[in-house]
């Protein structure tokens, strides 16, 4: 995507795959220039020119043809000469339009999308006109109250090919937010020729790297100070771009709000009681207790290590009893060399027959990967290299295949039994669902069928360069089957594996326990949210991470998933106590906080770091818990209008430019501005406060507006303002929100300059699907009050 004031003095990269030449590039029929960048560029009209168009009060129907002066443009990806264009005005504010060929149909993402029932035809009550270039063929979307073209892509290189789509837009202004889930050192993108890749893949987060879900979402503004979205809805290559909304958040139960502690590498039962036993004792805020792979019996899903767990089931009891919930890990890979008979959940796949397989003109086998599952009988020696330990001790897995409705039925089954024989939870954990494998493609890694789909003509800027888009996954070339029969390859469906394990996960969570509870997913697409929240996977406990968890939650929202957040005080690598404290800080405003980390590393819970560690994060926990009842208004109001949950501060004050590049700070809703600290050694911070009046939370003062302050921050605070205009509800905190939610409720009204107040609060049971009840509260001409 580019940026210019004029169309003519920027060139298209007409070789974004890299390592061209002047002949390649002369081959291609582009421009050569060695000086410049890009150096290979399309040519004037390059592209497509249309050839026909029909225009109707609900669209426009245009077809293209490729322009064959040009030659075809890349040897293995044949290039489709013929394509139609339907444009649908779906709303006055939004827009579809979907390119394709109409002589083959081509697999489409099967989300269901919140689509208003028909479209707009009063030409009156649109925001935006649309334009066709005839050639280059090209759609303009223009706002008309400001005369900005919002998408432009009247411009040479347009590419439509088996396996390489180009298209390129010049957009209004160079501040572009999105495209998750990789690594963006900035909230703002650098728009220099900068490539992100969007592959769902395990690969903790690094720098441009893309890693677990795939949100291909951007939101741009406009020089007058406007915004707008684009989804292009596609999981491989993009086929199809579309504007609209993309499903409301699930509201999640109020006590997954509360703390969470988790780690990998818990080495028995007794260690998760006497954590529980010492949180306890300094009465730190905490609701969720995880257990990891550690619990299951060699990293097997649905059974129960009986020699080091044995004694799990009591305690879930006995900590259930006292309002605390429990969430357990589950792996879609499941173990594939235990003796028939012994394992039910491969043994009840089989028969279901709802594993992953070859396309059958090549094999009728399963395509077998390895993740944790051990072998029976081998004793894991953990001072190999990697390499070794996968090939020696972990079993054969095979992946179920989501998409077939009979698989949900076999996953749901598996929990039921779970819950009702070995032990009872509150909650799910999805993870490793990229998918994610430890042999690349399969075991033997060779892939079966064509290898083209290995090695697609344009190959994201990722490390699987090495290996092909099998590296570390499925080969593409495994056969899926969708509800409606139909086979496709791994690779259409690659990024929506994580998705298609959602739903069924949250609708057997639903009909298990008969509560709403939760469901965290790792790997995630637009729509994923509506079942479930997202944590941003195996993060560092390095400084850098506590920006990098800001924005990673900021485009996660983008991609409407309300419950986010990162694994405070990092997953990988020993934690240090100043960092840890301020990560709680931070975490403590996470919507969904959770303190985990692995294997093999020093602990890094409140309470392994002393009893002033403990202080300090009992008294951010204690503000957090506070709020709830604020915050899980918030999830509501996602839930059923879209809204998001955390939000740049630009969000909120668009008009005010100074907000377009923040993203050291954000907000809970309209109203709580938080402003942590984020750096070693700090006792000041540097934070923005937007030209309104805002209530320090600590202090109840009134300071200045429309200003960066330096904001006092020793070890023990971090700085929160409460936005005038605004009522938040509260409520005092308790160990856990089992109790705190028997306490009174109170309100905090923050009273704007001419003395009014408003806002809302949602209650119910917390967790039930039945009744509830929306309070709306105005304030007017009253002092400041807490209570
Ligand atoms: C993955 C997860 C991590 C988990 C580990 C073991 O790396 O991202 O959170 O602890 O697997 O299950």
């Amino acid at each position: 995507t580019v940026n210019w004031e004029s169309k003519i003095s920027v060139n298209i990269d007409c070789y974004p795959e890299g390592d061209e030449d002047q002949a390649k590039c002369e081959a291609r029929g582009c421009l050569w220039e060695p000086l410049s960048n890009p150096q290979c560029y399309y040519a004037e009209n390059h592209g497509y020119i249309t050839s026909n168009k029909v225009e109707t009060a609900s669209g426009i129907t245009v077809e293209i043809d490729r322009n064959t002066e040009f030659p075809s443009q890349r040897s293995r990806s044949r290039d489709i000469n013929k394509l139609q264009v339907d444009i649908t005005y779906l709303s006055g504010r939004s827009l579809r339009w979907k390119i394709f060929d109409p002589n083959n149909a081509r697999y489409e993402v099967p989300i269901h999308l919140d689509l208003p029932a028909t479209p707009e035809t009063d030409e009156t009550k649109r925001e935006y006109r649309v334009q066709i270039n005839n050639q280059p063929f090209g759609i303009q979307v223009i706002r008309k109250e400001s005369n900005e073209i919002i998408w432009d892509s009247a411009v040479p290189g347009f590419t439509f090919s088996d396996q390489l789509l180009q298209i390129s837009t010049i957009l209004p202004s160079d501040y572009v937010y999105g495209f998750g889930e990789t690594e963006h050192p900035t909230y703002k993108h650098d728009l220099n020729y900068q490539k992100y890749g969007l592959f769902a893949k395990d690969q903790p987060p690094g720098y441009k790297l893309n890693s677990y879900g795939v949100h291909p979402f951007y939101m741009g503004l406009e020089k007058s100070k406007s915004a707008h979205g684009v989804l292009l809805l596609n999981s491989n290559a993009m086929g199809e771009l579309n504007v609209y909304m993309i499903g409301r958040p699930v509201l999640p139960a109020y006590w997954s709000l509360g703390f969470q502690l988790c780690r990998y590498g818990y080495a028995n039962d007794t260690e998760i009681a006497d954590l529980y036993r010492d949180m306890k004792a300094a009465q730190i805020p905490y609701d969720v207790q995880y257990a990891d792979i550690d619990y299951m019996e060699r990293q097997m899903d649905f059974t129960l290590d009986q020699v080091n767990f044995k004694e799990l089931p009591a305690l879930v009891d006995q900590m259930r009893a006292e309002g605390m919930r429990f969430i357990f890990i589950l792996d879609p890979a499941i173990a594939g060399n235990e003796t028939k008979g012994s394992y039910p959940a491969f043994d009840t796949g089989i028969e279901k027959d709802i594993f992953i397989k070859w396309p059958s003109e090549f094999s009728s086998d399963i395509v077998w990967g390895k993740v944790w599952p051990d072998y029976p009988n081998v004793t894991v020696n953990n001072s190999l290299d990697w390499d070794t330990q996968v090939e020696l001790f972990r079993a054969f897995a095979a992946f179920p295949d989501f998409f077939k409705s009979s698989t949900a039925e076999w996953w749901g089954e598996q929990i039921k039994d779970f819950y009702n024989n070995i032990m009872k939870f509150d909650g799910l954990w999805i993870d490793m669902n990229e998918p994610a494998s430890f042999v690349h493609g399969t075991v033997g890694e060779n892939c079966l069928g064509n290898k083209d789909l290995e090695n697609p003509p344009y190959m994201p800027p990722l490390e699987s360069k090495l290996r092909g888009l099998k590296h570390k996954t499925l080969c593409m070339n495994s056969e899926q089957i969708l509800a409606s029969g139909t086979r496709v390859k791994h690779y259409d469906v690659h990024n929506l594996y994580g998705w298609s394990h959602t739903k069924p996960t949250y609708d057997a969570l639903l009909s298990t326990t008969g509560k709403r509870g939760v469901v965290v997913s790792r790997s995630t697409y637009p729509s994923s949210g509506r079942w479930a929240g997202h944590w941003l996977g195996d993060n560092y406990s390095t400084w850098d991470q506590l920006l990098m968890s800001i924005i990673g939650m900021c485009l996660v929202v983008l991609g409407k998933i309300s419950i986010t957040g990162a694994d405070i005080c990092g997953f990988f690598n020993a934690a240090e106590n100043e960092m840890c404290l301020r990560w709680m800080q931070l975490g403590a405003f996470y919507p969904f906080s959770r303190n985990h980390n692995t294997i093999n590393m020093p602990r890094q819970d409140p309470v392994a770091w002393g009893p002033e560690f403990a202080a300090m994060s009992r008294d951010v926990l204690n503000i957090r818990y506070t709020l709830l009842p604020y915050l899980y208004t918030l999830m509501y109001e996602a839930h059923v209008h879209g809204n998001t949950v955390v939000r740049p501060l630009l969000h909120e004050f668009v008009t005010d430019e100074k907000t377009w590049d923040i993203d050291r700070q954000f907000l809970w809703g309209p109203a709580l501005l938080i402003t942590p600290a984020l750096d070693p050694g700090v006792t000041v911070v540097r934070g923005y406060v937007p030209n309104v009046r805002w209530y320090d939370y600590h202090t109840v003062t009134v300071g200045v507006q429309g200003q960066f302050l330096d904001m006092d921050t020793p070890l023990k605070k971090i700085n929160l303002h409460v936005r005038a205009g605004h009522i938040l509800p509260w409520q005092k905190p308790e160990n856990n929100t089992h109790y705190s939610r028997l306490n009174p409720l109170g309100l905090i009204v923050a009273l704007n300059d001419e003395g009014v107040a408003h806002g809302s609060l949602f209650w119910d049971d917390g967790e039930g699907i039945g009744e509830f009840c929306l309070c709306v509260c105005v304030c007017v001409g009253m002092g400041i009050m807490r209570n």
